[in-house]
C-alpha cells in the first residue's frame, strides 16, 4: 500500500490495466451468460412445439376426415372415431356442428353438450380453416387445435382438442435452471482464475515499472531479473541488457572525466611550476626567463593539442561530416609534406608505394585523421634511420586496403587492443617527449567507424608495426569521372 502511494502513477497503471481485463471479461460474461441462457431454450422450446404441433395436426386432422365420411354427425359417431383413432386420452376433445354446438366432449363429467362455443379457434375452422396455437408460461403449455369437417365442399362441424401439457413445460424449466447453475458457476471459476492471472500480471508489470522508474533516476546498477518465456519476461530480459549497457557507458564516461581533468591538469600544473619558479628567483636573469617562457609555451601547446583532440573526438560523436569521396594518394601524399619536418628530425624515410589516385568513399577530412595519424604515429615511434612504408591493395570482399608499416620500437601483444582507448600510451615518457596526448589512434578509430571502415594493427616488438585500414571503395562512375578530368 504504501509503495502504491509512493508511485501512484505506477499503481494507476497497472490498476487500469486490471480493470480493462475485468470490464473486459465481465461485458464478455454478460453477453454469453445472456446467449447460453436464452437461445438453447427457446429452441428445445419451439421443437417441442413444433412436434406436438405435427402430431396434433395429424391426429385431430385424421378425426375430422373419419368425421367427414360417416353420413351423419352426432355424438355416437363422434365417440366412436374418438375411441378407434384412440386421439382423446391426453386432450379434451370436443366437436361441434355448424353453429358451434357442442355434439361431443369426451371429458365424462361434461356440461358442454348442447351449449355453443364460440372459441377463435373453432370460428376460424367454421370457416373452413385449420388452425394450431400455443401458449406458454412458465406452468405449462397450452395447446388447441381445431379443424374443420367438410362434406361436399360445405362445412358440416368442428374438431376442436386442447391440451394441458405440465410435463414438458417442467422439463423445459429444469433445463433453463440447469444452464443457469452451471453458467453461473463457470462464470465464477473463470473470474476467479482472471483475478489469479491478473493478481500475477500485475506483480510482474509493477516489477517492470520499478526498473524503469530506478533507470529512470539514474540508479543503472538495479536489475529486474524475472524470468518468463512471455513478452513481459523478454521486456525484463531487454530492459536488463539494456541497464547493463548503461552501466558500462556510465563507466566509460566517469573513466573518460577522470581521465581527461588528469592529462589537463599535468600541463596545468607544470606551467604552475615553471610561473612560481620565474616569480619566486630573486636575481633571475633574462636568458632563464626565456627558457622557462619556451616551456610553458611547450606546455600550452600541449594543452591546445589535448583540448584539440577532445574537441574533435566530441565533435564526431555527434555525427558531423560523414558522406563523401577521398582520393587517397593524395591523402598520403600530403600527409608526408606536412610530415616531412619531424620525419628530418627523426631521420626516417618515407617510402610511398601507391597509384596515381585510389578514390575511396569517406569524408576527406576524417580520412585526412586517420593517415596523418597513422604517418606520424610510424614517424614517431620509428627508429633513427628507419623507413614508413605506405602501401595500398585490395582484399578479396572488393575493399580498398592502406598499409602503414614502419620499421619501429613495435608494441606488444598485449598492449595491442588498448592503444585504441582514449589517452592510452604505451610509453609515457616517450609519447610526451614527441608531443603525443594518447588520442591519435582513439581519433583514428572513431573516424573508420564513422566512415564505414575498420582497422587492423599487426607487430612485431621492437621490430616494427604495420596498420591496415579497409576503406569502402568509391563508386565505379566517380573514379572514371575523376580520371577523365
Ligand atoms: N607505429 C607505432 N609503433 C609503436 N607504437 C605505436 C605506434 N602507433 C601507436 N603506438 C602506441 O600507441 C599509443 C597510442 O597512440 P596515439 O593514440 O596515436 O597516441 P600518441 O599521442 O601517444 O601518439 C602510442 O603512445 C604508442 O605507445
Ligand atoms: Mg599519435
Amino acid at each position: 500500500m504504501d509503495e502504491e502511494k509512493k508511485r501512484p502513477g505506477v499503481a494507476r497503471r497497472a490498476l487500469s490495466l486490471r480493470f480493462a481485463i475485468f470490464a473486459g471479461f465481465i461485458l464478455l460474461a454478460v453477453v454469453l451468460l445472456a446467449i447460453l441462457n436464452t437461445y438453447p431454450i427457446s429452441l428445445m422450446r419451439s421443437q417441442l412445439i413444433r412436434a406436438r404441433e405435427a402430431e396434433m395436426r395429424s391426429n385431430f386432422g385424421a378425426l375430422s376426415s373419419a368425421l367427414e365420411s360417416s353420413s351423419v354427425l352426432d355424438y355416437e359417431t363422434s365417440a366412436a372415431a374418438v375411441s378407434i383413432l384412440d386421439v382423446g386420452r391426453d386432450c379434451r376433445v370436443l366437436i361441434t356442428d355448424t353453429s358451434g354446438k357442442v355434439l361431443y366432449d369426451n371429458l365424462k363429467s361434461s356440461d358442454m353438450i348442447g351449449k355453443t362455443v364460440l372459441f377463435s379457434e373453432v370460428i376460424e375452422a367454421l370457416y373452413g380453416n385449420d388452425v394450431f396455437r400455443c401458449v406458454y408460461d412458465s406452468e405449462a403449455f397450452r395447446y388447441r387445435v381445431a379443424c374443420s369437417v367438410q362434406r361436399d365442399g360445405l362445412t358440416v362441424g368442428t374438431v376442436y382438442a386442447y391440451q394441458y401439457d405440465t410435463e414438458n413445460a417442467e422439463l423445459l424449466e429444469k433445463t433453463k435452471g440447469d444452464i443457469a447453475k452451471l453458467s453461473f458457476a463457470v462464470t465464477g471459476v473463470a473470474a476467479l482464475f482472471i483475478f489469479v492471472f491478473t493478481t500475477s500480471l500485475r506483480r510482474r508489470f509493477d516489477r517492470v515499472l520499478e526498473g524503469v522508474s530506478q533507470i529512470s533516476r539514474g540508479n543503472y546498477d538495479y536489475r529486474i531479473n524475472m524470468n518468463g518465456s512471455d513478452e513481459l519476461g523478454t521486456i525484463a530480459r531487454e530492459f536488463d541488457q539494456m541497464s547493463a549497457q548503461l552501466t558500462k557507458n556510465e563507466e566509460i564516461r566517469r573513466q573518460f572525466v577522470s581521465d581527461a581533468s588528469h592529462e589537463l591538469k599535468t600541463p596545468l600544473a607544470s606551467i604552475k611550476l615553471l610561473c612560481d619558479s620565474i616569480l619566486q628567483a630573486k636575481d633571475i636573469k633574462t636568458e632563464e626567463v626565456r627558457e622557462f617562457l619556451g616551456d610553458i609555451s611547450d606546455e600550452i601547446e600541449r594543452l591546445t593539442r589535448i583540448t584539440e583532440g577532445l574537441l574533435y573526438l566530441s565533435r564526431m560523436e555527434n555525427g558531423e561530416s560523414v558522406g563523401g569521396i577521398c582520393d587517397l594518394t593524395h591523402t598520403v601524399v600530403k600527409s608526408s609534406e606536412m610530415l616531412r619536418g619531424s620525419a628530418g628530425e627523426y631521420e626516417v624515410r618515407f617510402m610511398l608505394d601507391m597509384p596515381e589516385s585510389l578514390y575511396v568513399s569517406g569524408n576527406p577530412d576524417l580520412i585526412y585523421q586517420v593517415v596523418f595519424n597513422l604517418m606520424e604515429n610510424a614517424v614517431k615511434y620509428n627508429r633513427r634511420g628507419g623507413d614508413v612504408r605506405v602501401s595500398s591493395g585490395h582484399s578479396d570482399g572488393g575493399k580498398v586496403l592502406l598499409y602503414v608499416a614502419d620499421t619501429g620500437i613495435g608494441i606488444k601483444e598485449e598492449e595491442l587492443e588498448r592503444i585504441f582507448d582514449r589517452f592510452y600510451r604505451v610509453d609515457k615518457m616517450r609519447s610526451r617527449q614527441t608531443g603525443g596526448t594518447g588520442l591519435g589512434l582513439s581519433i583514428v578509430g572513431r573516424c573508420m567507424e564513422a566512415i564505414g571502415g575498420h582497422i587492423e594493427v599487426s607487430s612485431t616488438y621492437g621490430e616494427g608495426s604495420c596498420f591496415t585500414v579497409y576503406f569502402e571503395a568509391a563508386p565505379e562512375s566517380v573514379q572514371e569521372g575523376e580520371e577523365q578530368s
